[in-house]
């Protein structure tokens, strides 16, 4: 596939690509909002990813087209300022550069091309993979050196300073740092990782809902809010110092939402804990308790779920009884949903999802059967023979 990009990227700028970055997508197991306050997450990065092509320029403008958009591109001048442009994915290259600048580094200009499969707007982290494969190349164009975490960290301040996103450092951690066959357990806190292979015999399988998101940044943001406010009336930096028995202690100096929302986040973090032993240990009945465990907190203390991701959640387990277990993944208000089970009983579950999804919510659901894929790379190219 990359020869044909390739061709691509000889046809818009005269001259062949020299590097390949690609950064991944990913799919969170379990831990979710949990991030932002300093907790634990297990998510598992993708073989669907961003690849960016490119080529250094004598000058310092960054050339910017995409096989998604085509006939859309974008062009600035890394020496001046980085504003935003009309382009609204090309606003995400801007971000990196912005953000990279401000860390006090120069950058030089890039022709770039840019292939992504991650699909979007489905919870997958399409945005976080070209965020960190953006950071891969300006990194190696311009010399920087930068180090996986360094980048993931980068592309979450594009996320928060230059999209308006408060969004945690999950979708970049992971996308930085994946490695193919394994889940990585990530503290939020001092950023640590382990790393869990996934069982052999397990399947994820993501259920993407198509229920159009909306008005997803400004929820999220208020969740952030809402997490910030209970760690500060429960007098703890973050949600992650607190427990249940703080939580109880303090339930009257909390709103009702804010008891909820402290709620998810303290249990969630703990339900992290006890997945990591059971996918380690390939003991699918208890993946199954926390797994739905964790998706009812999320449809009932952390508000974050739609009839839709709820009603594929029920199926699936429905399909799966005790041999698997099913969750919305991601931020919410929409997106996929994620099943781990056995092989064989992933045509169970594309049967139950198409016999009944449509009728109950007049939605089609794309199903991808998935295994983990590597993080964030950059290599170079070899010339496409002549
Ligand atoms: C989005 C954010 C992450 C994380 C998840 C919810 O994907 O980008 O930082 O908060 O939502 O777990």
């Amino acid at each position: 596939m990359t020869s044909s990009l390739m061709t691509e990227f000889e046809s818009i700028y005269h001259s062949p690509a020299t590097t390949l970055s690609s950064a991944p997508g990913r799919v969170n197991i379990i831990g979710e909002h949990t991030d932002y306050s300093d907790g634990f997450v297990l998510p598992c990065s993708l073989e669907f990813c961003t690849k960016v092509l490119y080529r250094k320029r004598a000058d310092n403008l960054v050339v910017v087209h995409s096989t998604n958009y085509p006939g859309e591109s974008d062009s600035f001048d890394v020496s001046g300022d980085i504003t935003h442009g009309s382009s609204q994915w090309g606003n995400y290259i801007r971000a990196m550069a912005f953000v990279i600048k401000r860390a006090g580094h120069t950058l030089g200009g890039v022709d770039v091309l840019i292939d992504s499969d991650v699909p979007q707007g489905s919870g997958l982290s399409s945005s976080a993979a070209l965020e960190v494969a953006i950071g891969g190349m300006f990194s190696e164009s311009s010399s920087l050196n930068l180090s996986a975490e360094k980048i993931a960290l980068l592309g979450q301040e594009a996320e928060n300073d230059f999209m308006d996103c408060q969004c945690g450092i999950m979708d970049q951690m992971i996308s930085a740092k994946g490695e193919p066959g394994s889940a990585l357990m990530i503290d939020c806190r001092d950023l640590s990782t382990k790393s869990i292979k996934i069982p052999e015999d397990l399947s994820i399988v993501i259920v993407n809902s198509n229920y159009p998101r909306k008005l997803v940044d400004s929820e999220y943001n208020q969740r952030r809010i809402d997490c910030e406010q209970a760690a500060k009336k429960m007098n703890v930096a973050m949600l992650r110092d607190a427990n249940l028995e703080l939580l109880a202690q303090s339930r009257e100096q909390l709103t009702a939402v804010e008891y909820k929302r402290a709620h998810h986040v303290i249990t969630e973090n703990q339900r992290v804990m006890d997945a990591m032993s059971a996918l380690a240990s390939n003991d699918i009945k208890t993946l199954r308790q926390l797994m739905s465990a964790s998706h009812n907190s999320l449809r009932d203390d952390f508000e974050v779920t739609v009839a839709a991701t709820d009603g594929l959640v029920e199926i699936c387990q429905q399909v799966l009884g005790d041999n698997g277990a099913a969750r919305m993944t991601g931020g919410g208000f929409g997106g996929a949903i994620v099943c781990l089970c056995r092989a064989e009983d992933v045509s169970r579950i594309k049967q139950a999802v198409s016999e009944q999804y449509f009728d109950r919510f007049q939605l089609t659901a794309d199903i991808y059967v998935c295994n983990a894929g590597s993080g964030l790379k950059v290599e170079q190219l070899e010339p496409l023979p002549a």
